[in-house]
């Protein structure tokens, strides 16, 4: 039995691969610690989007493999995820003490390395490989703990991979070298996952993929109008005992008139999409090889929101694109001024190898970028403080998941809009929807007071005031 540490850096889908990894660590009889101090096995789960977020795992890695050629030489330490896949042996000789590289397919193979390197038998694995199959191969979960927190939030909501993969190639893009070629799960196996996820009290999935939009296109073909996607949110729907239905991320080109039906007729699935924009310039989307412009992006929105007119809409911005001009950048701006997202990811472009975009003309300076980052951030938050506070008086319904992350007095759940409601509320709320008056807005977050409505009864004043 050894004890293991993971760290997670990047997106959900890596959050959840960490997960399914902890898990079938956890079923081989390793325990999980909280950091990495004298852990037997330290294992990093690393982004490749951006430069910074690879530099930050290669700084901590370095940090670690110095302790413990000091400390604990016999410490195991490994790189997964997607900086793992694109550097793959180079990790090894770049960061000495590294004795384990484990590519995006090879996840749920960290168990039998971990235990043959423990056991001295193999000195360094490196498996990058693809492997037939493995995006069915995420599909353990960690068992909720007692205790709250972290883990009774796990309890109530999930994530659920479907799909690995992207086919897309924008130009900026380096996921689809480190996550392969687009290959979906069965609709059979994910619907015996969530039924065994609501088994355990969760309410709430979230759809993972690099691109769920593309779910089964080319595996389950078309009935009745609907796309493979969308006859898995069918069949989720009728999972009895799961609440809500959530998932991220798509692409916009992926929103068929099926789909956006979709959130009119089926009540699980929550009023809320997460739409990566990247640009407002029709132009630099044509050199990104996004396949829309502004105007079909924007019609879209429109689409969406005549169906639900309450909609959350996040979206993710590139600032700083090769070639993109002050104009470029003005009809970004101006396009998050027409759609009002609720929030937004703004990114600035980093160049990453192998990409078309890396070797474009009009490279932008580093100046450049960072003034663009602020102004647009400027806009961003103006316009999301403007829909978080139309929200003051309104009622809204959350899920709760647990104790709040700024302040554990406190419960917190989420809006089927998927805005993070805090309350005073109880641990016997956890898994439950209630409805709150939101009486204070911060920032990204909303205030909400139960006992207006009347669902707070006498025992929950007395918990909530002691
Ligand atoms: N530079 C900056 N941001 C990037 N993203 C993807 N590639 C890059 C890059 N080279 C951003 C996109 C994507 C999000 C997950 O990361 O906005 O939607």
């Amino acid at each position: 039995m050894a004890s293991v540490h993971i760290k997670t850096y990047g997106c959900q889908m890596n959050e959840r691969d960490s997960e399914a990894v902890a898990a079938s660590l956890v079923a081989r009889g390793h325990v999980l610690v909280p950091n990495e101090h004298g852990a037997d096995v330290v294992l990093l789960n690393t982004c490749s989007v951006r430069d910074l977020a690879e530099q930050k795992a290669l700084g901590k890695m370095r940090a670690v493999a110095g302790h413990a050629r000091l400390h604990r030489p016999s410490t195991v330490l490994g790189f997964l995820g997607c900086m793992a896949q694109s550097r793959a042996e180079e990790l090894v000789s770049e960061v000495p003490g590294v004795r384990l590289v484990l590519g995006t397919q090879k996840a749920h193979r960290a168990g039998e390395y971990i235990d043959e390197l423990l056991s001295g038998r193999t000195g360094v694995v490196v498996d990058t490989a693809e492997e037939e199959g493995s995006q069915s191969r995420i599909d353990a979960h960690l068992a909720a703990g007692p205790g709250g927190g972290r883990d009774a939030r796990r309890a109530v909501t999930a994530f659920v991979s479907i799909m690995q993969g992207c086919n897309q190639h924008c130009t900026f893009c380096i996921v689809p070298f480190t996550r392969g070629r687009e290959r979906s799960r069965s609709i059979e196996e994910i619907l015996g996952e969530v039924r065994e996820l609501v088994g355990r009290g969760v309410r709430e999935v979230t759809l993972l993929g690099q691109i769920v939009t593309s779910f089964g296109r080319r595996e389950i073909p078309v009935r009745d109008g609907r796309s493979g996607f969308v006859q898995l949110l069918d069949a989720l729907n009728d999972v009895e005992g799961l609440e809500r239905i959530r998932f991220t991320s798509p692409h916009p080109k992926g929103y068929g008139d099926d789909l956006v039906e979709a959130y009119g007729r089926l009540p699980k699935l929550v009023e809320s999409a997460h739409l990566p924009l990247q640009s407002g310039s029709d132009r630099i989307l044509k050199a990104m090889h996004r396949g829309y412009t502004r105007e079909r992006f924007e019609s879209l929105v429109g689409r969406l929101r005549a169906v639900q007119p309450g909609m959350g809409i996040t979206t993710d911005i590139i600032v700083g694109f090769p070639g993109e001009t002050e104009a470029d950048f003005l009809e970004t701006l101006e396009t998050c001024r027409s759609v009002r997202f609720d929030n937004a990811f703004v990114f600035k472009y980093s160049v990453r190898r192998d990409t078309p975009a890396a070797t474009m003309a009009g490279q932008v300076p580093q100046e450049v970028i960072e003034e663009r980052h602020r102004r647009l951030l400027d806009v961003i938050n103006e316009i999301g403080a403007q829909r978080y506070d139309a929200l003051l008086g309104k009622t809204v319904s959350i899920l709760v998941e647990g104790p709040s992350r700024r302040n554990a007095a406190r419960m917190e759940g989420r809006t089927r809009c998927n805005k993070i409601v805090v309350f005073p509320g109880a641990p016997r709320h956890v898994g439950t929807v209630m409805d709150l008056r939101v009486e204070r807005v911060g920032t990204f977050t909303l205030y909400g007071d139960p006992a207006v409505v009347g669902v707070a009864d006498e025992q929950q004043l007395e918990e909530t005031n002691a």
